[in-house]
């Protein structure tokens, strides 16, 4: 049995990343959030926005902010001290808000709010979006709202729709919209797409068909978004870490086991193979290519992207 350089044998340690299928999606997310630099990325391109946001709008207003599919961190972190008008975090899971809630008590941050919901309910029915900018955001229109990586969980057809209903009823005159979503389409064997692409055909038939680039131009084929600026952006980010189970923990997330493609064992094991031959005996990292697609409305300049 071949004996590798941190003496675990062939088999142990294709096991070991066999075993990281079975983890929390909680728990691999945090893997990947902290291995990876994506959150960095988002912060750095989210803070472009805000710049023009702030060149835009006068210095003394206090701004409001929505982040759709916001979980735990980081966008507390990243929005909390430009918007102090409101930050409004939804998501669909209440663990993860909890912990912003315990948060927002430890640091005072009292014009921070967390709302349970499913963001495709909410903006895609009309009643529903009415209750919320009432009785939520108190009939206040909001400057800026944030989708990071949070549309996988809407079908794409319903963007336009969802897009719509936020420019119209929920931003404010001058406001911006930022979406991150992995790009749909990569060449590049050591990329997340590519390897969904990959397995998902080969296993299951499909491939990823989110796309932010198709999506820029059925917005701009919209009379509603003709004066706004619709601007993307694709950039590219890196996961490693140095033990295998975690390095599968993330691969897993990426390939939707078990949530949405069951691979059955015989399958595990051959991606499993494959990555440990194609990223971790060479010492590759995992690549993430990404699409930011920021819209500006009510901005009489380029905005910055
Ligand atoms: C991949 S995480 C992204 C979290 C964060 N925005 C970030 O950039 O790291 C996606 C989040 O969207 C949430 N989510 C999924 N479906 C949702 C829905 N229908 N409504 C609201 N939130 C949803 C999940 O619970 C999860 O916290």
């Amino acid at each position: 049995m071949k004996i590798l350089g941190n003496k675990m044998s062939y088999r142990k340690i294709i096991d070991s990343g066999l075993r990281s299928a079975d983890d929390n999606i909680c728990d691999q997310d945090k893997v990947w959030s902290r291995y990876s630099h994506d959150k960095v990325d988002i912060g750095e391109e989210l803070t472009k926005v805000i710049r023009t946001l702030d060149k835009a709008l006068p210095l003394n207003l206090k701004l409001r902010a929505l982040s759709i599919g916001s979980s735990d961190e980081p966008q507390f972190r990243i929005l909390e001290t430009a918007f102090r008008s409101g930050l409004y975090l939804i998501d669909i899971n209440d663990n993860a808000l909890g912990v912003v809630r315990e948060r927002i008590k430890r640091q005072h941050t009292s014009h921070v709010t967390t709302i349970k919901g499913d963001y495709n309910k909410i903006f895609l029915n009309s009643k529903d979006g009415k209750v919320f900018f009432k009785d939520t955001l108190k009939e206040k229109r909001i400057h800026l709202a944030t989708l990071h990586h949070s549309l996988y969980y809407s079908e794409q057809r319903c963007w336009l729709d969802i897009f719509d209903n936020l420019y119209r009823n929920f931003l404010a005159p001058c406001a911006a919209m930022h979406s991150v979503l992995m790009s749909s389409k990569s060449v590049n064997p050591l990329t997340t797409t590519w390897l969904y692409n990959y397995f998902a055909g080969k296993f299951f038939g499909v491939h990823n068909d989110q796309d932010l680039c198709v999506f820029k131009n059925d917005l701009q084929t919209r009379p509603l978004f003709k004066k706004a600026q619709v601007l993307l952006r694709t950039n590219r980010v890196y996961f490693d870490v140095d033990n295998f189970e975690k390095f599968m923990a993330v691969v897993w997330m990426v390939l939707l086991y078990p949530q949405v493609h069951r691979y059955n064992l015989k399958q595990r094991e051959e991606i499993t193979e494959f990555v440990y031959k194609t990223f971790w005996r060479n010492k590759k990292p995992l690549i993430q290519e990404q699409d930011h697609l920021v819209i500006y409305k009510g901005v009489g300049f380029k905005g910055l992207i």
